[in-house]
């Protein structure tokens, strides 16, 4: 059987571009008879960004229950928080004293925080902490813990996967083959960096997400503030260039997509294609969102199914460190 991973950092509210980027195709994976799959809510890496402790309890209930109302079936799949599984920390240490600082240096995040700071007149590590720079490595041991071959994401989180093969391969080649070496899993088209209402990758360090279960108002306001550009109605609209058919693809059949780009040349209203873009949406949403806001008011059965999942995930990751520690030459004297 084929191991599929992923997490979702438990920050903020989860937007479009998660669905189509992660939760869908990993859902979908995950209903597959060949696989078996973890998924989890990456807990530990929200402390890297948010030092506010309700909002990240908050979120992590909310990702809980997006997972959930989107068909995650806890019967099929390992659902876990990562901060329940001691042994992804452990390994987090393991992997750490492998890894190259230089290959650290090289994180698009890090580098971003670097080359912010700089522009900005201030010193380079100005507000950069040691999670924020091993932020790879937490995220290797993620997916190594429980040897996964698979990992779903959208394309922003590519560079992380091939940090984590680079780990998996400095640990093998030091103290013999461990790890299966992980792949990353992108969407072909678009809907692996899904814009958002500006135009740029939607992102929650942006601010410019589309809530995925907000409500139904609130869903169209949203559609409603993506920018776009001037060109009146009747005018050839160019479906390439704009963020309404990005995200308007994203959710429909190439059937549908067809007949609307061809709406596009033929001069389709904004004002119209976002309500389209609504109807498409919501048709898809309006059930699992239902089930998110039942979900929501129960937290005691979320938290019963993450036990659950917590149980399941250390059982399996437990003789895997075990026999790390047996590898790295930490074991019992007799
Ligand atoms: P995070 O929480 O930023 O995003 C969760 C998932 O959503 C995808 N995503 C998008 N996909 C398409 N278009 C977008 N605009 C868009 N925005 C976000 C992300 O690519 C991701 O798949 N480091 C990870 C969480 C993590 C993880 C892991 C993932 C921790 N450990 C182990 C996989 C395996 C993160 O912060 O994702």
């Amino acid at each position: 059987n084929e191991i599929v991973l992923t997490g979702i950092t438990t920050t903020g509210t989860p937007h479009l571009g998660n669905y189509v980027g992660a939760i869908r195709p990993a859902i979908a994976a995950s209903q597959r008879d060949d696989t078996e799959s973890f998924f989890f809510l990456a807990d530990y890496h929200a402390l890297i960004k948010c030092h506010d402790p309700e909002r990240v309890q908050q979120s992590r209930l909310e990702i809980a229950a997006t997972w959930l109302a989107s068909g995650l079936d806890p019967e099929r799949v390992t659902f876990y928080r990562q901060s329940d599984i001691p042994e992804i920390s452990e390994l987090n240490w393991l992997l750490t004293c492998v890894t190259a600082k230089g290959l650290m240096n090289r994180a698009h995040a890090y580098k971003a925080s670097v080359d912010e700071n700089v522009n900005n007149g201030q010193d380079p590590d100005f507000g950069i902490t040691m999670g924020l720079f091993c932020y790879p490595v937490l995220m290797a041991a993620d997916i190594l813990a429980f040897n996964a071959h698979k990992v779903p994401v959208g394309r922003d989180q590519i560079q992380h996967i091939e940090m984590a093969r680079d780990i998996a391969g400095r640990f093998n080649h030091i103290f013999r083959e461990h790890f299966v070496l992980p792949e990353a899993v992108v969407a072909e088209d678009d809907s692996a960096i899904l814009k958002g209402l500006d135009g740029r990758k939607m992102s929650k360090s942006y601010n410019n997400t589309i809530p995925l279960f907000d409500t139904e108002k609130k869903l169209k306001k949203g559609i409603n503030k993506i920018v776009t550009n001037l060109l009146e109605p009747g005018e050839p609209k160019d479906p390439d260039n704009s963020t309404v058919f990005d995200i308007y693809k994203a959710f429909a059949t190439p059937e549908q997509t067809a007949e609307m780009r061809q709406k596009f040349f033929d001069g389709i209203a904004w004002g119209e294609a976002k309500r389209e873009l609504f109807e498409l949406i919501n048709g898809q949403l309006a059930e699992p969102r239902e089930k998110y806001l039942e979900l929501m008011s129960n937290p005691a059965l979320i938290e019963d199914i993450l036990q659950a999942g917590a149980a399941k995930a250390r059982a399996r990751a437990k003789p895997s460190i075990e026999a790390l520690r047996e590898a790295v030459g930490l074991v019992k004297f007799a």
